[in-house]
């Protein structure tokens, strides 16, 4: 089933067949699907581009090779997207560097001065309630997410479908 226009059968077979770890685990589909929302909803508030912020929810983890500590794995996210996603994305040279602006430096804990960008880090950090940790608004990147009713709306989300 497509979880979207973008999000198709096919890109998510393409996916599940490329990621290493637990597919229901703490860094598999279900986080993505929540990452997809908490993104999508910032980004009508505050102008983010819709289908990066989309992509990012479903690619930034694909890498992984532990569910833990492992610092290389957005910049392998980045590489990965380059590699082998190419014609599966409905992306112009700009946003695909956009997209991998935006996977490779996740791990970082910063924010970066492009909306779009800042909107997908903290649509990560916004569930990271799965992992028992409430997203700290002195950590998050945008005015938007900073809400305290996004962030609860997340954390109940993190906990319902956890
Ligand atoms: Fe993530």
């Amino acid at each position: 089933m497509d979880i979207s226009p973008l999000i198709t059968k096919d890109l998510l077979e393409f996916l599940k067949g490329h990621y290493q770890l637990n597919w229901n685990g703490l860094h598999g589909f279900q986080h993505w699907i929540r990452v997809r929302e908490n993104g999508l909803r910032l980004a009508v508030l505050n102008g983010a581009n819709l289908k990066v912020v989309e992509y990012f929810a479903f690619t930034h983890d694909i890498q992984r090779h532990s569910d833990g500590f492992d610092p290389g794995h957005g910049a392998r996210a980045c590489r990965f997207i380059r590699s082998h996603l190419l014609d599966y994305l409905d992306l112009s040279n700009d946003e695909i560097n956009q997209l991998c602006i935006a996977t490779s430096g996740h791990t970082n804990g910063k924010c970066h001065p492009d909306i779009t960008i800042s909107t997908c880090w903290d649509a990560d950090r916004l569930d990271l309630m799965r992992a028992r940790i409430r997203p700290n608004p002195k950590l998050l990147c945008t005015p938007e997410a900073r809400d305290p009713h996004i962030i609860e709306w997340a954390i109940q989300r993190s906990i319902a479908t956890s």
